[in-house]
């Protein structure tokens, strides 16, 4: 039977950044995968990174395109009925700034790092399942081949995403499931356009909420709100265009619009489970918990937890100190209820919500007003936005 030190379950930036860190450490992983290389490398997710992300991967030599070729944002812009305030990041938080760098791009430069440093990654594996978790785990699934593998580990860790296998090795009676559905979801586009604006825009609307984000000089990556039961074939591209203009123009300001290329609705949801152990398997990631997308806090909290996590290994491995293992949970997720806070919070102050009550709707007004006219209000949005230092 194969073995490793770590067995790790899914090649996304939970288990391509825990097997990087990891190795730097001289401490051995294998990585197996359902998705291909190249379907991974085409998968559209969000594309904002915190300062801590950025650092992170600089600091570990995974940094040198993301420098090269990401953009730094220092503010953005709160667009609310068609009027502009500037979020002014680096000026509220002392000097950082988010980098505006695709999530498929990441994954792109930790996987061709790990190969190049000859780590174990095993794409389009079938059948995965884990087993003997409180014990020495073991791995088992089909190679690309069809052909059946055991990989037995020292310790397990679930980077499988939301509906992978790991979490349920957590007995149910053990495990607790926060969940929390939006009555909306995001429709996403890519279009073939110049950038409309210097830095980001979130944009809150009678109509519902926007979001004007970019991924290069000529594509640009943009979200309305919609109903998530909606198609996207109910969207024709003029269709598109007039309800993203509706949200944000205003004050002399209109899109530039493009060639759309990509649609896509992504519904939203807040959950954690807890605890995000058991026995020898640790969970992190999606594979732990899921927050809506404004924000985007998901792989910048994806790659928080593994930081925790290569920690405690590490010190079991090189200190023979288990005490980072034990509180694996119990560290990981104070900033995984941060992320759930904030990102609940700009989502709930940024969304139309449909049959709410007049109260409601003023109280939301309100709040977004204190962002807009309250400094120390500004501060605590740019603060947990540019992302808190890890810990
Ligand atoms: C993007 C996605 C987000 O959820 C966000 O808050 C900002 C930008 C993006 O895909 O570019």
């Amino acid at each position: 039977m194969a073995q490793t030190q770590v067995g790790i379950v899914g090649a996304g930036p939970a288990g391509l950044m825990l097997s990087h860190l990891l190795h730097l450490q001289g401490i051995d992983s294998v990585i197996v995968e359902t998705r291909s290389r190249e379907a991974i490398e085409a998968t559209i997710r969000a594309g904002v990174l915190e300062q801590p992300t950025v650092d992170l991967m600089v600091e570990t030599g995974m940094g040198e395109r993301l420098k090269r070729e990401g953009f730094e944002h220092h503010g953005f812009e709160l667009r609310v009925d068609g009027h502009g305030h500037r979020i002014d990041l680096s000026g509220l938080t002392g000097g950082k700034h988010v980098t505006v760098y695709a999530q498929h791009e990441v994954l792109k430069d930790l996987i061709a790092g790990r190969l190049a440093a000859g780590g174990k990654i095993e794409f389009e594996v079938k059948n995965t399942s884990v087993h003997d978790v409180t014990e020495r785990p073991v791995i088992r699934y089909a190679d690309r081949s069809g052909n059946p593998q055991e990989l037995r580990c020292d310790f397990l860790a679930g980077c499988d995403g939301s509906y992978g296998v790991c979490r349920q090795a957590i007995p149910e009676s053990l495990r607790r499931e926060y969940l929390r559905i939006y009555p909306f979801g995001w429709f996403g586009i890519l279009a073939k356009a110049p950038p409309s604006n210097d830095e980001l825009i979130y944009a809150r609307h009678e109509r519902g909420f926007a979001l004007i984000s970019t991924r290069s000089h000529t594509v640009q990556r943009m979200y309305f709100q919609c109903d998530p039961a909606d198609r996207v074939d109910n969207w024709s591209d003029d269709r598109i265009w007039t309800e993203l203009q509706a949200r944000v123009t205003g004050d002399g300001f209109r899109l530039k619009e493009g060639e759309i290329f990509q649609k896509n609705i992504v519904p939203m949801r807040s959950f954690v489970c807890e605890p995000m152990q058991h026995g020898n398997l640790f969970i992190a990631g999606d594979a732990a918990h899921t927050v809506p997308p404004t924000g985007a806090k998901g792989l910048n909290l994806a790659v928080a937890d593994v930081v925790v996590l290569s920690r405690a290994l590490v010190d079991h491995y090189k200190g023979n100190q288990d005490d980072g293992l034990t509180n694996y949970s119990v560290m990981a997720s104070r900033r995984v209820w941060r992320a759930q806070h904030f990102s609940w919070w700009f989502t709930s102050m940024m969304h139309r919500f449909d049959g709410v009550s007049e109260f409601d709707a003023r109280r939301q007004r309100a709040e977004l007003d204190m962002i807009l006219q309250s400094r120390t209000a500004a501060q605590v949005l740019a603060e947990n936005y540019v992302g808190l230092p890890m810990q």
